[in-house]
This record gives structure tokens, sequence and C-alpha cells, in this order.
């Protein structure tokens, strides 16, 4: 039997043990949000005359100036217990045999033990994905610096580092690592000198306009929205602690702003950086809802978790699926490619 705690837990960061834990529970439990994501709010306009032939809609487009074959990103989940590696390792062969973008997960356990190094490595079966290094932003308050973020690029070959924001799962995971003052200052310092571009996300309540403008400021080359909708970091948490049924801290279960709320409001604020929707995609129609209303890319996380336990042929099954949803919604909206499919005239807000 777990021992209930309460919301600030004596513990400041994620063990390889938690890590594993992270992995079980969302194998296992119910932990998406109480909010959906707002991608409900908004339908295509079906075109029964698209002009335009199935096969030759095109879903590919170019990540970071390498081609991929649809706007998709595998967002970070893992690294750094023993079942990581399998993870890893899978979710690359499906990204290599379908060309799209994948993250690794915090690359925290690697740098502080390198015992751990090789459950982030994917090159050996992805040499030419775009791939994604990836690190708490807070970490930038407790020590580290461009010194560690070298090394987690360096450590997996990657084309770009993925900073996380998340001061809400970081409360509920409890006692520190809470200091967030002055990171945007840190974070412009890593974009300045880094060897390789910089994005940031949150993890899944949502990144605000003002986080947006302070890290364009910054010097970030991409903003992933990691909207509410999906995964519920406050849930992962309340499970991994044994206090799930705590009363006080369901009242953080919908935290957050809804993904396609948030990434309408990131693309009028922010215009001139690509931006990622994620949190909430579970299928192709959610990907081309959200390339429909601004985003340049689209991530996903949980739903590739328990594939990838399974093989890369099933990683690779799952996301083929969606990319084909994607060119349904694509073909029957009349949008020929992803520049038509993201002008945006193709989607509209129900009339309630
Ligand atoms: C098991 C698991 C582990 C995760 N670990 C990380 C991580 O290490 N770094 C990170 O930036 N995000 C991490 N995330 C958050 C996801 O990248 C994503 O932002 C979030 O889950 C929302 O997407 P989803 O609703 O498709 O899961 C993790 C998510 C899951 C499900």
């Amino acid at each position: 039997m777990k021992k209930k705690s309460s919301v600030i837990h004596q513990k400041t960061k994620s063990s390889s043990q938690d890590k594993k834990e992270h992995i079980r529970i969302c194998l296992e439990e119910n932990v998406e949000s109480l909010n959906t994501t707002g991608f409900e709010n908004y339908c295509f306009i079906n075109n029964p005359l698209p002009e335009i032939d199935f096969e030759d809609v095109d879903t590919s487009c170019s990540f970071l100036g390498k081609s991929i074959s649809a706007p998709f990103i595998i967002s970070p989940m893992t690294g750094g217990c023993d079942l990581s590696g399998k993870i890893n390792h899978n979710l690359a062969m499906a990204a290599r045999e379908l060309g799209v973008v994948m993250s690794v997960g915090s690359q925290r356990l690697g740098l502080e033990d390198p015992s751990l190094i090789s459950s982030f490595q994917v090159r050996d079966v992805a040499p030419d994905i775009p791939l994604l290094a990836n690190l708490g932003a807070v970490y930038l308050n407790y020590g580290y610096g461009l010194e560690e973020c070298e090394r987690v690029v360096d450590m997996i070959g990657a084309d770009a580092l993925m900073l996380y924001l998340n001061p809400m799962q970081k409360v509920f995971q409890g006692g520190g690592n809470i200091k967030f003052r002055g990171l945007a200052e840190k974070i412009g310092y890593i974009c300045k000198h880094l060897s390789v571009p910089v994005i940031v996300k949150e993890v899944g309540f949502g990144l605000s306009d003002s986080a947006a403008m302070l890290l364009k400021k910054a010097g970030v080359s991409m903003l992933d929205v990691a909207g509410s909708g999906g995964t519920s970091w406050v849930k992962i948490t309340r499970y991994l602690k044994g206090d799930f049924s705590a009363a006080a801290n369901a009242h953080f279960d919908g935290w957050g702003v809804p993904t396609a709320d948030a990434l309408i409001s990131l693309c009028e604020v922010v215009k001139d950086i690509p931006i990622i929707a994620s949190g909430g995609i579970r299928n192709g129609v959610h990907m081309a809802k959200a390339m429909a209303l601004g985003a340049s890319y689209v991530g996903m996380a949980l739903p590739l978790l328990a594939p990838a336990m399974e093989s890369g042929e099933a990683v690779t099954k799952k996301v083929k699926g969606m990319i084909n949803e994607l060119k349904v919604a694509m073909f029957s909206c009349g949008a020929i490619d992803t520049t038509r499919l993201r002008e945006g005239q193709c989607i509209r807000k129900l009339r309630w």
C-alpha cells in the first residue's frame, strides 16, 4: 500500500525508479486532464468539390532544414530507466521508417549518471531523423548552463535542444526545484551560444502568450504549446505519490489552457516562429485541425507509449494511421499541401 502524502513531497528530482513508475502509471491509469483540448469546438468545412486527386495530397514539409514526410513530432517521454532504451529505440525506428521528428525524454539522469546515457541514444537506428535533445529549463537555476546543454545535444547527436517548462509539475512533485525567477534571461543565453537551435515547450498545461513573448525575445527557434486536454502531470504525480484520492489535489486535474485555445492565442502573438501543437492530439483529425488553426507541426506523447513498449512496427502502424487520417482530412477540405491547410480557410468555429 502506497503511503499518502501532501502536495509538497520531500524529494527534489525524479529518480530512475520514478521514471519507470511514470511509464507504468501512464500505461495503467487514466492520466488525462479533466479538460478537453478544445478542438471539438472547430469543424472542417467539408469540400465536396476539392478539385484535387487524393494521391496528390502532400503531407510533407521540412523541419530545421530536414525533409519530413508529415508535420509530426514524437514528443519527449523517456530516458534514464531500464525501460527507456527499448522505448526510445522503438520510437526511433518508427521515426526513421516514416520520416518524422523525435525527441528523447529529459536527459538530466544521463548527465548525472553516465551508465544511463545509452538509454537516450538512437542514432544507430535512426541516423538521419531530426532528433531533439531534452532538458528541464528550471535546472538552469540549479547549476546547469551552456556546458550541460551542449552535453545533452552531443550525448544523442541532436539537431536541436527542446527545453521544457513545468512549474505546475514541479510543485506537485514537491520539495524543491521551484525557483523559476530569471529563467527567460538564462534561456536567452543558451539560445545565443548553443551550437543548435533551441525549442521551448510546456508539458501539458499550455504556454501562455506572456511566456511566448519572453521566449521569442530570448531567441528561441520554435515554441511547443503543449496545452491541456491530454496527459496531466498533476494526475501522474498524484498516482506516483499514492495520494490520488486526496480531494484538495484534484482541483488541479483540469488545470491549464486547452491546446486549441492556447494555440490560437500563441499564433496571434508570435507570428514569425513556428508553433508546435501538442497536448491531447489523439488522431489525424486533431492534427489537421491544429495545422488549420496555425500550427506548423504537431506533437504526440502518451498514445505512443504502449506501442513503443511493443515494437517499432507497432509505433509505425499507429503514426502511419494518423498521417493517413491527416491526408483524408486535407483531401476532404481541398488542401493539397500543408501550406494550403495552414491558410486556415477550411476550418471554422462551431456555432452554438
Ligand atoms: C510518460 C511520459 C513522460 C514524459 N516525459 C517528458 C520529458 O521528459 N520531457 C518533456 O519535455 N516532456 C515530457 N512529457 C510530456 C510530453 O512530451 C507532452 O508534452 C505531454 O505529455 C502532452 O502530450 P500528450 O497529451 O500527447 O501526452 C512526458 C509525457 C509522458 C506521457
